[in-house]
């Protein structure tokens, strides 16, 4: 709850000045899709590509931001909202820091993913869909998990026993059962320069 005595400083150095310093645009990139769809691996590539081209950039991975600032949530609806909306306001900071940020989280619900593009500006929030399918996802399994909800041995797992809302208007659809990972990451790159984010 935040407190009516604590008013906003605004300091002299801004999003623009910082950004300018960068020579790019600061955005998200919001990878969302199931678990195994290949969110870290492809954002993890992307990332290496635009590290190449001297782009300044920051990967929040779902798994790694569980181990520490969002350890204390599970994975019931409601901490995943909390999860996504502290993920969100961390974005934010970096994308104010001048930042290309990626994201990958499966972030399944629609509201939150609405409520990260809301906190930031117009063409800020780029959200990537990794339209892999369950079957898919499931058969890749990288980390066994698939098993162990089928085993009744993980509850609340995405796709099983808890829900995925597909994105209806997504920047982006990469349909990873038929892509390379290098050929997504070939489309990502080419969509950030068609659109000015970086030169
Ligand atoms: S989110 O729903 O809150 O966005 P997040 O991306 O942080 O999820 O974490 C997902 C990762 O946690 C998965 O990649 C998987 O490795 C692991 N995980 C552990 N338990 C679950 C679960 N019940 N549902 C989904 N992922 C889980």
């Amino acid at each position: 709850m935040k407190d009516e005595n604590v008013i906003w400083h605004q300091h002299a150095i801004s999003k623009q000045d910082r950004s300018e310093q960068k020579n790019h645009k600061p955005c998200i990139l919001w990878f969302t899709g199931l678990s195994g769809s290949g969110k870290s691996t492809i954002a993890g590539a992307l990332e290496h590509a635009l590290n190449k081209l001297n782009v300044h950039t920051y990967l929040l991975d779902g798994d790694n931001v569980r181990h520490g600032l969002c350890k204390d949530l599970s994975f019931t609806n409601q901490d995943r909202q909390e999860n996504i909306r502290r993920v969100g306001e961390v974005a934010k900071l970096m994308i104010d820091a001048g930042l290309i940020v990626l994201s990958a989280f499966i972030s399944p619900f629609s509201a939150e993913r609405q409520l990260v593009r809301d906190l930031v500006g117009e063409g800020e929030f780029v959200e990537v869909f990794l339209d892999t399918s369950i079957e898919v996802c499931e058969t890749r399994d990288p980390k066994g998990l698939y098993q162990k909800a089928r085993a009744g041995e993980i509850k609340n797992f995405t796709g099983i026993d808890s829900d995925y809302e597909k994105p209806k208007s997504a920047e982006i659809t990469l349909d990873t059962d038929e892509n390379s990972i290098s050929h997504s990451v070939e489309l990502l790159v080419t969509y950030l320069k068609v659109n000015g984010v970086i030169s």
